[in-house]
């Protein structure tokens, strides 16, 4: 999809982060924006920067079905078409596995999980009537390539994330469709990412303290989030560039490809998972490297 002038990009999670800068190279771009986030003054904020922008923001918590059907009665009905869509919210939890509460798969799993089949079933029908150029960007993660310890929650979500993209690409594929679609890899980039906990619904909220595995993994994000040295526009950058081209891996941090390269050795040679940080120990959970 090369002409973006003038046509129509769906954007959640759209108030921080990659979102935002989705935006603001949609905007540059000359799109119109449809801006979807359950940050109602991070929405207001943004479409008051891009004032001069065919804009609209939607209040929308992508874990909800009622909600996402929403956002696309109101793109249809505000622009009566849709060309670009970013499934790109997300949040994130940590911790030992066995540790996390059910309210933390549920929260996680209901963000970057449903809000991502929320986005396919409700946008890709869409789509298909219009039978023009359009394309989908779903944000995974090298989390959803790997299986670092420490994040199991969030590498299940995000290892769901690249299948269903790699599925849509072969059914739109068997379909015959012209919607492109993209997975979105970034490694550890400077955003709110590692403040997810900002935005959790009340009723989703543990109770409890963080455990010491919780806090180790919380500190450990923290510290790799804040101290990357990609930005969030740069990444927003050569997302725009794969939509361009039709490229499907979206990658940020491109030498993580040593680990992918190393646990795909491990699978073929049916030999036990390496340590997935045997090329990267410095972001390792606990890791004062
Ligand atoms: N920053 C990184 O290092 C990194 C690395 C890999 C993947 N990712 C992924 O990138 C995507 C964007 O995150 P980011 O890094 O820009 O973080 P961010 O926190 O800056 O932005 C995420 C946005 O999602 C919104 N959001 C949270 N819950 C929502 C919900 N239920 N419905 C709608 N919106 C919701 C937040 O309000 C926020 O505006 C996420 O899917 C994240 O998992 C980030």
């Amino acid at each position: 999809m090369d002409d973006l002038n003038g046509r129509v990009a769906v954007i959640t999670g759209a108030a921080s982060g990659f979102g935002r800068e989705f935006a603001r190279l949609g905007a540059r771009e000359g799109m119109k924006l449809v801006l979807a986030d359950v940050d109602r003054a991070g929405l207001a904020a943004l479409a008051g920067e891009l004032a001069g922008t065919a804009c609209i923001t939607v209040p929308t918590d992508v874990s909800r079905a009622e909600d996402v059907a929403n956002l696309a009665q109101r793109t249809m009905s505000e622009f009566g078409a849709v060309h670009l869509l970013f499934n790109n919210a997300g949040v994130g939890s940590g911790g030992l596995i066995w540790e996390n509460s059910l309210a933390d798969w549920q929260w996680v799993l209901g963000v970057n999980v449903w809000g991502v089949i929320h986005g396919i079933r409700e946008f890709v029908p869409l789509m298909l009537a219009q039978d023009c150029e359009c394309h989908i960007v779903n944000t995974a993660s090298v989390a959803g390539l790997l299986s670092p310890p420490g994040m199991g929650v969030y590498n299940v979500s995000k290892h769901a994330v690249v299948t269903l993209t790699e599925t849509l690409y072969q059914d739109l594929r068997l379909a015959g469709s012209r919607i492109g679609s993209s997975v979105l890899c970034p490694a550890f980039v400077p955003t709110g990412i590692h403040e997810s906990e900002r935005n959790r619904p009340e009723e989703l909220r543990n109770r409890e303290a963080l455990t010491p595995s919780q806090r180790m993994a919380h500190e450990a994000t923290t510290k790799a989030v804040t101290s990357g040295r990609v930005t969030a526009e740069q990444v927003a950058a050569l997302t725009f560039a794969a939509i361009r081209e039709n490229r499907f891996y979206v990658l940020s941090h491109p030498k993580i490809l040593d680990s992918v390269g190393l646990r795909m050795q491990d699978i073929l040679a049916l030999r036990n998972p390496s340590d997935p940080f045997t090329y990267k120990p410095g972001v390792a959970p606990g890791s004062t490297a």
